[in-house]
């Protein structure tokens, strides 16, 4: 499928023919969403919000140390496993990697899926910066990765089964994870992962040992599945289903 959206292109031809071919895209002068290709960075500018600042993907430590503590606790509480290390996760809603960049930030190896073309050109852009910045570049090459897939059949990709899948699907009352502008403009790239029961129903089998799904704090159970236990958060809640 072609993904239609604004491209200006600032950088050389090159890069933008490399992009288009990847990622299937096409210039769209009505949309109201813009990818900008800078020599230097990949932006998103959505005109549909309130709001002048571009979005890009950074993948950087000084950001995520101002996170919520209380948030990157909970999160790594859900993922982690007593006495077992080096787990290698799978975050098949990768969106704009935050959280990815989250568990890699603790130790963790991180493949990010992404089924979205243009949110997966930023996350390929952020890493691609990531790996030409000094402080972070032996995390990235080491310990994050990224994979562009479109379907629900995950476990059919050639990757090593994860012991962890975790999952972030787009819901309409979703609001605090990320910030307004972020989040908004992911729900007019995306809008919601209506087929979210069915990725659960993908990944429980593919998990080696957990699976753990962040939803909005009222919300029902993804495909109707109870959890093992829960871990809530101040907005949300992580469901836990065990192996
Ligand atoms: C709420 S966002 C995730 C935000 C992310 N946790 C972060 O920290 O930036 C949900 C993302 O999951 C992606 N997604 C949903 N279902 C997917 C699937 N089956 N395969 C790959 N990506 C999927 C959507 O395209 C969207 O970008």
């Amino acid at each position: 499928m072609i993904f239609k959206i604004k491209i200006i292109n600032y950088a050389n031809p090159e890069k933008l023919i490399f992009i288009k071919k990847i990622w299937n895209i096409q210039h769209d002068h009505t949309s109201q969403i813009s990818l900008i290709i800078k020599p230097h960075r990949i932006e998103l500018q959505n005109n549909l919000i309130n709001s002048k600042k571009n979005i890009w993907v950074d993948f950087n430590i000084k950001k995520i140390n101002l996170y919520k503590l209380d948030k990157k606790i909970k999160m790594i509480q859900a993922i982690k496993i007593k006495n077992t290390f080096n787990l290698n996760i799978l975050d098949a809603t990768a969106g704009l990697g935050k959280d990815a960049f989250i568990f890699v930030s603790y130790g963790y190896k991180v493949t990010m899926i992404e089924r979205n073309p243009i949110l997966s050109i930023l996350l390929y852009d952020g890493l691609v910066r990531g790996l030409q910045n000094n402080d972070i570049k032996k995390l990235i090459k080491k310990n994050i990765n990224l994979i562009y897939n479109t379907t629900l059949n995950i476990h059919q990709l050639k990757i090593q089964q994860p012991d962890i899948i975790y999952l972030d699907p787009m819901f309409p009352t979703r609001k605090k994870s990320l910030s307004k502008k972020e989040i908004r403009t992911i729900q007019n790239i995306v809008g919601y992962d209506t087929d979210a029961d069915n990725l659960l129903l993908t990944c429980l089998p593919f998990a080696k040992k957990k699976v753990v799904v962040k939803r909005p704090k009222k919300s029902n159970y993804l495909a109707n599945i109870k959890p093992n236990y829960i871990i809530p958060t101040k907005n949300h809640r992580f469901d836990i289903y065990v192996k």
